[in-house]
């Protein structure tokens, strides 16, 4: 955000009251911030409130004397390298969609040539009207970005999508817009995490990854401008900014899940530690010792999961994909093995019995196999920089630079 010149419009609904805090965020991450606001949002946050805060005067009107005397509204849409409309509300977007300019912040919005990123924020029927929608994807279409919104209590009493995304999220948003993007026009669809197959209603068999690997991949693809779908297991981990994130339980609703996703990706990298086996015949109800033959031991029958990875490598139009090996010994040799008969385009190996590698661990040191058996030995090194350096490997393969 270092250099950024970011100017925040805001529109008048009640999440007007996190801008402050926003401005903050923003502040921090080292841009200058210069606020404009509609009459209406001066309804729920007190313009002196925003001008301490960013340390610059504040923009109310369109026809204010002193205002436009001190800086034109010409002058900040030219002035911002990005313009943040945060509450966006329903009118304020209507706006935008269809080129309205009546008040500072619509004006702005349409005298700049700054990219735009709204943060809507409205009553669940609001959003899910159909004038919103496709105002919505118009705006979209247009190259808009939208972060949120998020699905909770709303302030008007309703339950549902309509919060505006914390200022954390707008503001890391924020800082994927116009940075240099070269996996644009890429569609992404990451699978990370372990997958949970039942045994009975209370009991499940499951595995010990922590989905870091494949948060910190679609992370990155995201950063560096493509479209990304990340399909997750159980995890407390948060969405990264910019990402659709599914989530799912088992390996076969991952599997359709990934199969849904399929046909758009051009990039497919499947971190997740899928469950080979599920239980046969889950219990609807919870399992009691007195109900078995024996209580001493259960035995309990497996049967094989959906290859989802090896599955994807044989369909006919199919994304770059990327396979992953968790190894506890003749890493190499096992690890290409292993690409040969699934038949990926490369394969991320780790040692899981290495110190600072594999489950759990924020890092990971990792080896990448290619097809004609060549291998590329990496330090241990954060999830983040194997993620970077694994998308500039798939940007190669792809025909870009990363
Ligand atoms: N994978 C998958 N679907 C499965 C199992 C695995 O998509 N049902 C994917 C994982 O996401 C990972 C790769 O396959 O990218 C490696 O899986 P792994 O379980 O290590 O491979 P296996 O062939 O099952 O080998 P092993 O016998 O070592 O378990």
């Amino acid at each position: 955000m270092e250099q950024r010149r970011i100017v925040l419009g805001v529109t008048g609904g009640i999440a007007a009251y996190k801008t402050p805090e926003l401005v903050r965020t923003l502040r921090r991450g080292g841009a200058a911030v210069r606020c404009a606001m509609t009459p209406a949002a001066g309804e729920f946050v007190a313009p002196l409130v925003l001008q301490t805060v960013s340390g610059e005067p504040v923009r109310t009107g369109l026809f204010d004397r002193v205002e436009e005397g001190a800086i034109d509204h010409v002058a900040l849409a030219d002035w911002a390298d990005l313009l943040i409309v945060a509450p966006a509300t329903a009118n304020t977007l209507a706006k935008l969609a269809h080129g309205l300019a009546d008040d500072v912040v619509s004006t702005v919005a349409l005298a700049t040539q700054a990219p735009l990123l709204v943060a809507p924020a409205m009553n669940v029927n609001m959003w899910r009207h159909p004038a919103t929608q496709s105002n919505l994807a118009t705006l979209r279409q247009r190259g808009v970005r939208v972060v949120g919104p998020e699905t909770g209590a709303l302030a008007c009493g309703w339950e549902g999508e309509g919060r505006m995304a914390e200022p954390a999220a707008i503001a890391a948003a924020a800082a994927l817009v116009g940075g240099p993007r070269p996996l644009a026009g890429e569609v992404v669809l990451v699978t990370a995490g372990g997958t949970r197959e039942p045994v009975d209603a209370v009991r499940f068999l499951g595995n010990r990854s922590s989905g870091k690997m494949g948060f910190a991949v679609a992370g990155e693809a995201a950063r560096r401008g493509a479209e990304v779908v990340l399909v997750a297991g159980p995890s407390a981990l948060p969405t990264p900014a910019g990402v659709r994130r599914l989530d799912v339980e088992t390996a076969q609703e991952m599997r359709e899940a990934v199969l849904g996703e399929l046909p758009r990706a051009t990039i497919a990298v499947m971190a997740a530690a899928v469950a080979d086996f599920r239980a046969a015949r889950p219990e609807i109800r919870k399992i009691r010792k007195e109900d078995l033959p024996s209580e001493e031991t259960l035995t309990l029958e497996l049967v094989r999961n959906p290859d989802i990875l090896a599955e994807i490598c044989r369909h006919e139009r199919r994304p770059v994909v990327v396979g992953f090996a968790a190894e506890s010994q003749d890493l190499v040799e096992t690890a290409r093995r292993k690409l040969a008969r699934k038949g990926c385009d490369l394969l991320v190996a780790n040692d899981i019995a290495r110190e600072g590698s594999g489950f759990d661990s924020d890092t990971n040191a990792v080896v990448f196999v290619w097809p004609g058996g060549e291998v590329e030995e990496l330090p241990s090194l954060p999830k983040t920089e194997v993620a970077a350096l694994l998308l500039d490997r798939v940007a190669k393969l792809r025909g870009g630079d990363g």
